[in-house]
């Protein structure tokens, strides 16, 4: 493997971090932000893993200029944040809460005067409760608020941010928040979970205008969750299974949102618990972009089987493969053919990765320092993939690692670390991390 160097990329190329304000801001209840469906959650007995809730988590509403300065120091270029629907609309019919609109403006301004272009996700998980009260968003009445927030926030912002994102991981959105119940608001119902995730597409549709109209000049996209799939073994029923496990985990996503409605292969494998799809629908989902985010992780390996509904297909985790502290499978490798596959199938644009990264169980050492090897390993090997991909023809632009900062990791609470900082928790202090200094002697060329 020869070296990876900041030069095997173009010069505009965009070096960035991604974060999300239910994991690192805090203040809960600072400046009229009201519950979203994850305090709720988190504050539910048995919901996270370590009883925590991100009522404080990193303070990063009150430390956003230490950590914009972080960023600025590692010598990015772009930063990946979201907004808090709920720092700014506190109920239905409330007028828009001028303190929230003020915080995201001096954050985004804190962005440009350190030379970090500003991607704004509009919607990373964090459904006002009061929403959730009135069925969530599996009531379409959920589109029109959402479309009313992002009609409000990017008239404010419009004029500053260049790149928005309407929603992160739809996929978990509706399925860990409605299927499984990992995630908030915890339901557990296969037919509820797709008419979120259609829901949640149709708002991503109609939300795409109403930025171009407020943003001029913006670039627009959606950040899915995506999977290369993998079979068990070579038999072929579990070679079969690839095909039904990829149409819902990734043809759901693509293919309506491309403009090919949702795949037949999983439409026929769901039967009745299919959305309800209303008129006009798959033409708003299907709205032009200017890019597609892919999040990546991890490959998913499954096998034929046969009882389980409605994919007849299991996720196995096979011995001997690396893997991080999570479990989940280091595979750069994936990451090629991932992107490979998306340009190669659909006609996405400009592609960004827009979060990649590994949690590991770092600890502090006496000397203050944290010796993350295995992360910035996994950092070295999955940018090499991404200019493998780019030297086969891969139209990518920009590569956010996941994360700035160790930060409230969803149901696993505070107990994963995915950081290119340390978060000191009881002292709220920061350390970069040996992978955070290496990201930062990478993009800064030396
Ligand atoms: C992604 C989420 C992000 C973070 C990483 C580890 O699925 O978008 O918020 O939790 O996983």
């Amino acid at each position: 493997m020869t070296m990876i160097k900041r030069t095997d990329f173009a010069s505009d190329f965009l070096w960035g971090v991604s974060t999300s304000a239910y994991q690192i801001e805090g203040a809960a209840a600072v400046d009229g932000r009201v519950p979203s469906i994850w305090d709720t959650f988190s504050e539910t007995p048995g919901k996270i893993r370590d009883g925590s809730t991100g009522a404080v988590a990193c303070d990063h509403y009150h430390r956003w200029e230490e950590d914009l300065d972080l960023a600025q120091a590692m010598g990015l270029n772009s930063y990946r944040f979201s907004i808090a629907w709920t720092r700014i609309f506190n109920g239905v019919d409330a007028e828009p809460n001028a303190k929230g609109l003020a915080f995201y403006s001096k954050l985004v301004d804190g962005m440009l005067a350190r030379g970090l272009q500003p991607w704004c996700t509009l919607y990373h998980w964090d459904l006002p409760q009061y929403l959730q009260d009135q069925g969530g968003w599996n009531n379409r009445a959920t589109i029109d608020a959402y479309l009313h927030y992002v009609d409000v926030v990017t008239r404010h912002l419009g004029s500053r941010i260049k790149h928005w994102i309407t929603h992160n991981e739809p996929w978990c959105t509706a399925m860990h928040g409605n299927w499984d119940g990992m995630h908030a608001p915890g339901n557990k119902s296969l037919p509820l979970a797709l008419q979120v995730c259609h829901n949640v597409l149709v708002s991503h549709g109609r939300a795409v205008p109403l930025i171009r109209a407020n943003a001029p000049g913006a670039q627009i996209g959606i950040a899915l969750s995506l999977h290369p799939i993998k079979a068990g073994s070579d038999s072929p029923v579990d070679l079969a299974a690839v095909s039904r496990h990829d149409a819902l985990r990734n043809r759901w996503f693509l293919d309506v949102l491309y403009g090919r409605g949702y795949p037949a292969e999983a439409l026929a494998l769901v039967g009745a618990d299919a959305p309800v799809v209303e008129a006009g629908d798959l033409d708003a989902i299907a709205v032009p972009c200017d890019f597609l985010g892919v999040n990546y992780y991890f490959p998913e390996v499954v096998v034929d089987a046969p009882d389980e509904y409605p994919l007849r297909t299991r996720i196995i985790h096979p011995e001997g493969r690396q893997r991080t502290d999570f479990g989940w499978e280091v595979s750069p490798e994936g990451l090629i053919s991932l992107l490979e596959r998306v340009a190669r199938d659909y006609p996405t644009g400009d592609l960004y990765v827009t979060e990649n990264g590994s949690s590991y169980d770092d600890h502090l050492n006496e000397d203050g320092t944290v010796t993350d090897t295995a992360r910035r390993d996994y950092l070295i090997r999955h940018l090499t993939a991404m200019r493998d991909a780019i030297t086969a023809g891969g139209n990518i632009k920009g590569y956010f690692a996941w994360s700035l900062l160790d930060n409230f990791e969803w149901a696993e609470g505070y107990l994963r670390r995915f950081g290119l900082t340390y978060i000191d928790y009881p002292t709220q202090r920061r350390i970069v991390k040996q992978s955070g200094e290496w990201y930062s002697a990478f993009v800064r060329g030396s």
